[in-house]
C-alpha cells in the first residue's frame, strides 16, 4: 500500500458543524418570530453563506445546531442536503452555552473526524479563501482565522509573533493584545469533543471556544490564518451588520453579475451535483433574481451565456 493510499484509508473525512443557536436577542423585535439565522442578507437566508464556506472547506456531511423551536423551519429550507449532494442532520441547543458546546452536542455525529465549525452568522468572501481554507485543512491540530478589526474588544483576539505564530488567545479583552480577531471559523481534529468535555463555564457561564483552542495553544498545534486586507469577514449580528451584509453582497453581485456565497454554484462547481441538477435546482425558483442568476449560470455552462 502506498503512504497516499494508507493515508486516504486512515484519515476520515472532515465533517461540518453549523452553529445556529442563540437567541439573537440584538436583533430584537426581527427574531421573537425568525430565527437570525434564517433573515435574508440580500437574496439568500443567512445560513446559506456559512454552508457556502463548509462546501469551500471540502465538508460533505453538516450538523445543524438550532434553538428546539426554530429547528422544524431550518429543516423545511435544507431538508437533507441531497439537493445540493450533501447530507445534512439537524441536532438542538436547549440554551446558548457557549460555542464549546457544538462539541459536546456534535460528539456521535462527528465520532472521532476532524471537523469544521462555523457560526451561523459568519459571512466570508473573498479572493483566496479557497487557498486558505485548503490549506488549513491540510493542518494538523487546530486552526483559526484571524481578521483585522478596529474595535478587538468585541471578539475573540489572538496575538501573532513575527514567525506568524499564535501567542496569546483571549475572549473578548477589555485590554487587547493585538487587533486581530478570531472569526466564527474553526478547524478541529479528532481530539476537540473530548477537549470540549473537559473544558469548565467561564465566569459568564459560557464553555467557550477559546478554552478549547487555548489547549490546542498549549501543546503548540493551534495554527492562524490571516485574512488579508481587502477581504470581507461579517456577522450579522446587529440591525447594522445585518443591512450592511444585504448592502454589500447586493453591490458586489449587481456589479460583477455573479452570486456571492450560493451553495447551488459551489455544489455544483465543486462536482457535488450535475448541470442537470444545477437547471432543476434554478427551474424550481425561476420567479425570483436568484433563479434567475442560476438560470444564467447554466447557460453560461452549457456555452450559450
Ligand atoms: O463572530 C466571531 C466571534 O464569535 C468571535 O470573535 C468570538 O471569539 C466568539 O466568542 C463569538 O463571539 P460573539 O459575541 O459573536 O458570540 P455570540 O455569543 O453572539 O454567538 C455567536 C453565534 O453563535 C450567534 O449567532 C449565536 C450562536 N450561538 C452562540 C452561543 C453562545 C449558539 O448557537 N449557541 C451558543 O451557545
Amino acid at each position: 500500500m502506498t503512504g497516499e493510499r494508507r493515508d486516504a484509508v486512515s484519515r476520515p473525512a472532515r465533517k461540518g458543524i453549523v452553529l445556529a443557536g442563540g437567541y439573537g436577542s440584538r436583533l430584537f423585535p426581527l427574531t421573537f418570530g425568525v430565527s437570525k439565522q434564517l433573515m435574508p442578507i440580500y437574496d439568500k437566508p443567512l445560513i446559506y453563506y456559512p454552508i457556502a464556506t463548509q462546501i469551500m472547506a471540502g465538508v460533505r456531511e453538516i450538523l445543524f445546531i438550532t434553538t428546539p423551536e426554530d429547528r422544524a423551519a431550518f429543516q423545511r429550507l435544507l431538508g437533507d442536503g441531497s439537493q445540493w449532494g450533501m447530507a445534512f442532520s439537524y441536532a438542538v441547543q436547549d440554551h446558548p452555552r457557549g460555542l464549546a458546546d457544538a462539541y459536546r452536542i456534535g460528539r456521535s455525529f462527528l465520532n472521532g473526524a476532524p471537523s469544521v465549525l462555523i457560526l451561523g452568522d459568519n459571512i466570508f468572501f473573498g479572493h483566496g479563501l479557497q487557498a486558505l481554507l485548503d490549506e488549513a485543512a491540510g493542518q494538523p491540530g487546530a486552526t483559526v482565522f484571524a481578521s483585522m478589526v478596529s474595535d478587538p474588544s468585541r471578539f475573540g483576539v489572538v496575538e501573532i509573533d513575527a514567525a506568524q505564530r499564535p501567542v496569546t488567545i483571549e475572549e473578548k479583552p477589555v485590554a487587547p493584545r493585538s487587533r486581530w480577531a478570531i472569526t466564527g471559523l474553526y478547524f478541529m481534529d479528532g481530539r476537540a469533543c473530548d477537549i470540549a468535555d473537559e473544558v469548565e463555564p467561564s465566569a459568564r457561564g459560557e464553555i467557550e471556544i477559546v478554552s478549547v483552542l487555548q489547549r490546542y495553544l498549549d501543546e503548540n498545534s493551534l495554527s492562524v490564518e490571516r485574512l488579508h486586507r481587502g477581504f470581507a469577514w461579517l456577522d450579522a449580528g446587529t440591525h447594522e451588520s445585518l443591512h450592511q451584509a444585504g448592502e454589500f453582497v447586493k453591490t458586489l453581485q449587481n456589479r460583477q453579475g455573479l452570486l456571492v456565497s450560493s451553495p447551488e454554484e459551489l455544489a455544483y462547481r465543486h462536482g457535488l451535483i450535475s448541470l442537470d441538477g444545477l437547471a432543476e435546482l434554478a427551474d424550481r425558483q425561476k420567479q425570483s433574481s436568484y433563479g434567475a442568476a442560476l438560470a444564467d449560470l447554466v447557460a453560461h455552462e452549457q456555452g450559450n451565456g
